[in-house]
């Protein structure tokens, strides 16, 4: 029985090839080329079993994978504006893009000459029409279509890991009339219900393979340019697989294996868990959920608004949702340092730090207006603002830029396009430029890696204009995360206590890159938009229907992303200058230490608190010494190890110091260390 299930794929390598070489695409002639035997069915099929039939709508097929941005990448307006760009850049370039934003339409040929065109303008249908299978983007049977060709035609390579150069199957599998419906089980050898189609196991869908086709963007015109000198390679627009690729999630048997497919379509655990309105297996545990939320919450709420024909409202807002859920919960977390007191009138150095729990860089993806900034605030004991770096105003959408502004994200640029010889990021009145397919050189990528990275040294995926630590000398292996060190004025007579705060914020397109379309289109005359919506044509240009959206829909507000880690600290000002006590004396040997201290602020007594770094992060930090007078000198053994205390006065309101550790480096300055009122804490457990 299982035989007739199974696919041959002697048979669509005959097929694709002669296809192949009648419509081979110039700019995209690898892997399946338009004019399949059996066309992409929309999505719509699928629907009647694929969709609604559980209540919560929160894992079935359809349903999940329709408000996403996969599903809606032919929707999207910023693609169309961003298209039109593309293709005054490089006439014809479009063809390219709308391989990976709309498979079903070039698959059709309608993406580029004779039947086609590459603006888009010879898709069928409507952009707010929920059956027109043109605009649903990436689709469902295309991708279970996708597979490795065994044996491709001469020159060609069994699978492709950019640039969209999917193999589709095009064979009839079962004669049936259509090719089998490839997905995750094998439902012979599990022992599970057959679906009433055509099916084929393929493990390909379960890797992160099948994402890599086109989650890495290569320039079809442009070289890479490093200092001036053309590299010899395409250059790198998009790296997303290739991160992966160099991330610790990828190793199979490594510490944290992750495939895309792990987080991004993460398994249901719902009871039961069904695949289909039959409900004939339960998946329990077992079943990819089509979320595939990114960092893109924008989109979706533009389209759930500006298209209220699509009648996609609920699936729209839920993927806006898991965006945010992605961003708030699973992208960073966010830890802010800083001593412990801090006296009025001088500056304080504050650090905050970002760690990357992403498979990717942190922004990944798209480089264009696409940005990630650290906005951090001090305020005083009355929670009055009194510093801040990174503010953005919402109503205007801009973000002031401070000296020490901290913004995450990849730059790339003209070489040499106002003859700086540089790369150039601006034109020459300094207006910022996002030239797509244009760009052949990286002013700066400071994005942060994923755990596990070995990209420090690819040309394709290397920090830029920045430098990202290894975990250890010779590692070879670059830390996942990223300090930042501020320096904060605390004015004579701020209230304490002081409150630093940062907040990690995701905008998915800056200001700069949304009047930069508008411009582009304004100056070079672009047409008005050809593609129908049900109110008509718009009668404007692709970037002013963005620029629309953008200011009804806000502006492309940034997310908050916390990591759930709240980085508040308190800092206590103490009265004068607090007093650095002095290690005296270390002895190795028997572990004791010989201190001296004086009273920073007349407290009467002082208890020395010690114990090792772990135990201070943690906030455990049981060994104390107490009862050591008003000032003078003081000796004991904490024992092997020791290597932090902290001495405090016994006055808590009059609080101490702090002192330094058995190699003379000052304390505290653990990571994490968060010690609101530690002194007082502390006091109250010791009895002297
Ligand atoms: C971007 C490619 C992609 C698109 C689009 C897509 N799928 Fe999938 N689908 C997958 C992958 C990959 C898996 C398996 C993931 C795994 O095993 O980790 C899967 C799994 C499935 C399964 C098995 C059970 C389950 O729900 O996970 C079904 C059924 C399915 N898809 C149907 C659909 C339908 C119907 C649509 C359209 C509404 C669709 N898929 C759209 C990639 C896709
Ligand atoms: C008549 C109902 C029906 C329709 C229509 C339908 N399916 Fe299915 N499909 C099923 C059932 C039932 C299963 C088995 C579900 C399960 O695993 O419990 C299934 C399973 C699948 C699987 C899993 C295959 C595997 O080996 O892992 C994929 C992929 C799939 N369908 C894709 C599609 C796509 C794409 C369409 C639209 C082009 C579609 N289906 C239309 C009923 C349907
Ligand atoms: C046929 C090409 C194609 C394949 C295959 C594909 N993607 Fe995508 N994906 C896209 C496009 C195009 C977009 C962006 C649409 C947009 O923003 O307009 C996208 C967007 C996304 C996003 C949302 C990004 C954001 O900014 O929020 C995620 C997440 C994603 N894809 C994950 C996956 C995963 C996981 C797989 C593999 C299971 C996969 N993709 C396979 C083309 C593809
Ligand atoms: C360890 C979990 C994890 C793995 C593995 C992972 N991602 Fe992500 N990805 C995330 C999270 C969390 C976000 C949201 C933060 C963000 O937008 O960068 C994200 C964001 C994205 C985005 C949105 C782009 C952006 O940064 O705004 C895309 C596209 C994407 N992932 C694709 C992929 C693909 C393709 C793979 C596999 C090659 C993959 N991811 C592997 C967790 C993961
Ligand atoms: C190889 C497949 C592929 C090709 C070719 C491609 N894109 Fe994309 N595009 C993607 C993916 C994947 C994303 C989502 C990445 C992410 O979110 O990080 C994306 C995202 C975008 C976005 C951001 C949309 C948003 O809402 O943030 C724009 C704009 C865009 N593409 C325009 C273009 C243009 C213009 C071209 C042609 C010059 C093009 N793309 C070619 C795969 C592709």
């Amino acid at each position: 029985m299982r035989r007739g299930f199974v696919y041959s794929a002697a048979v669509a390598v005959v097929f694709s090839s002669i296809l192949g070489l009648a419509w081979a695409s110039p700019l995209t002639d690898q892997g399946t080329q338009p004019g399949l035997t059996y066309p992409i069915q929309a999505s719509n099929s699928c629907k009647g079993c694929h969709a609604n039939y559980d209540p919560s709508e929160n894992l079935e097929p359809w349903n999940t994978w329709t408000g996403s941005m996969m599903a809606q990448a032919t929707r999207d307006p910023l693609f169309w504006a961003a298209l039109d760009v593309a293709n005054n850049d490089v006439p014809g370039v479009g063809d390219f893009c709308l391989r990976c934003h709309t498979p079903n339409a070039w698959l059709a040929g309608r993406s580029e000459p004779p039947d086609g065109t590459v603006d888009g303008c010879m898709l069928d249908g409507k952009i707010d029409d929920p059956n027109a299978s043109d605009f649903e983007g990436v689709s469902c049977h295309m991708c279970h279509r996708m597979m490795e060709n065994t044996s491709p035609p001469a020159g060609e390579d069994p699978l492709y890991f950019e640039n969209g150069q999917y193999w589709l199957d095009d064979t009839d599998c079962g004669g049936q009339g259509q090719p089998c419906r490839r997905g995750p089980y094998d439902y012979i050898a599990e022992g599970l219900t057959p679906p009433p189609h055509l099916w084929e196991h393929s493990p390909y869908h379960e890797g992160s393979g099948l994402c890599g086709n086109c989650h890495n963007v290569t320039n079809p015109v442009e070289n890479l340019i490093i200092a001036g000198v053309d590299q010899g390679i395409a250059f790198p627009i998009e790296r997303t697989y290739k991160e992966w690729q160099q991330s610790l999630y990828s190793i199979p048997d490594g510490l944290n294996p992750k495939t895309c497919q792990n987080c991004h379509m993460p398994d249901a655990t719902a009871n039961p868990s069904n695949a289909c309105v039959q409900m004939s297996n339960d998946h329990n545990g077992d079943m990819p959920i089509h979320e595939f939320a990114g960092g893109n919450s924008w989109i979706p709420e533009v389209l759930r608004n500006a298209y209220p024909d699509l009648n996609m409202d609920a699936e729209l807002a839920a993927s806006r949702d898991a965006a945010l859920d992605m961003l708030q919960n699973q992208s960073a977390t966010v830890d802010v340092t800083a001593p412990l007191f801090v006296v009025d009138g001088s500056s304080m150095n504050a650090t905050v730090k970002v760690t990357n729990l992403t498979g990717h860089k942190l922004p990944t993806g798209y480089p264009e207006g696409r940005r990630m900034w650290l906005n951090v605030e001090a305020r005083d004991g009355d929670g009055v603002l009194f510093w801040e770096s990174g503010a953005y105003d919402t109503l205007t959408g801009e973000l002031a830029s401070d000296v020490q502004l901290k913004v995450y994200q990849t730059k790339p640029g003209v070489w040499n396009l106002n003859s700086t010889n540089e790369c150039d990021t601006a034109d020459g009145v300094g207006d910022p430029i996002f030239h797509f397919v244009k760009n052949n050189c990286i002013k700066l990528d400071n994005r942060i890696p994923p755990l596990g990275f070995t990209g420090g040294s690819d040309l394709e995926t290397q920090p830029v204009g920045y430098t990202y630590p290894e975990t250890f000398s010779g590692s070879g292996i670059l830390v996942n995360y990223d300090e930042t060190d501020y320096t904060i004025f605390v004015p004579s007579g701020t209230k304490t206590p002081v409150t630093v705060h940062a907040y990690l914020r995701y905008q998915t397109a800056s200001k700069d890159y949304v009047e930069f379309l508008l411009d582009e289109a304004n100056d070079n005359g672009f047409a008005d938009d050809c593609i129908e919506r049900n109110s008509g044509l718009p009668g404007k240009t692709r970037a002013e229907v963005l620029y629309d959206f953008w200011t009804a829909y806000g502006r492309s507000a940034p997310v908050e992303m916390d990591g759930g880690n709240d980085a508040t600290l308190i800092l206590q000002p103490a009265p004068g200058a607090a007093q650095i006590h002095e290690v005296a004396d270390f002895d190795d040997g028997t572990g004791t230490i010989d201190i001296t201290y004086d009273p920073a602020c007349g407290a009467t007594d002082h208890t020395i608190v010690y114990g090792d770094l772990s135990n201070v992060r943690q906030l455990r930090y049981d060994d104390q010494a107490c009862g050591l007078g008003p000032s003078g000198q003081a000796s004991f053994n904490p024992g092997q190890g020791s290597v932090f205390w902290l001495i405090v006065g016994q006055d808590a309101t009059k609080e101490g110091s702090y002192g330094q550790d058995s190699n003379r480096v000052e304390r505290p300055e653990a990571q994490g260390m968060s010690s609101c009122d530690l002194p007082q804490q502390l006091l109250g457990s010791c009895d002297p």
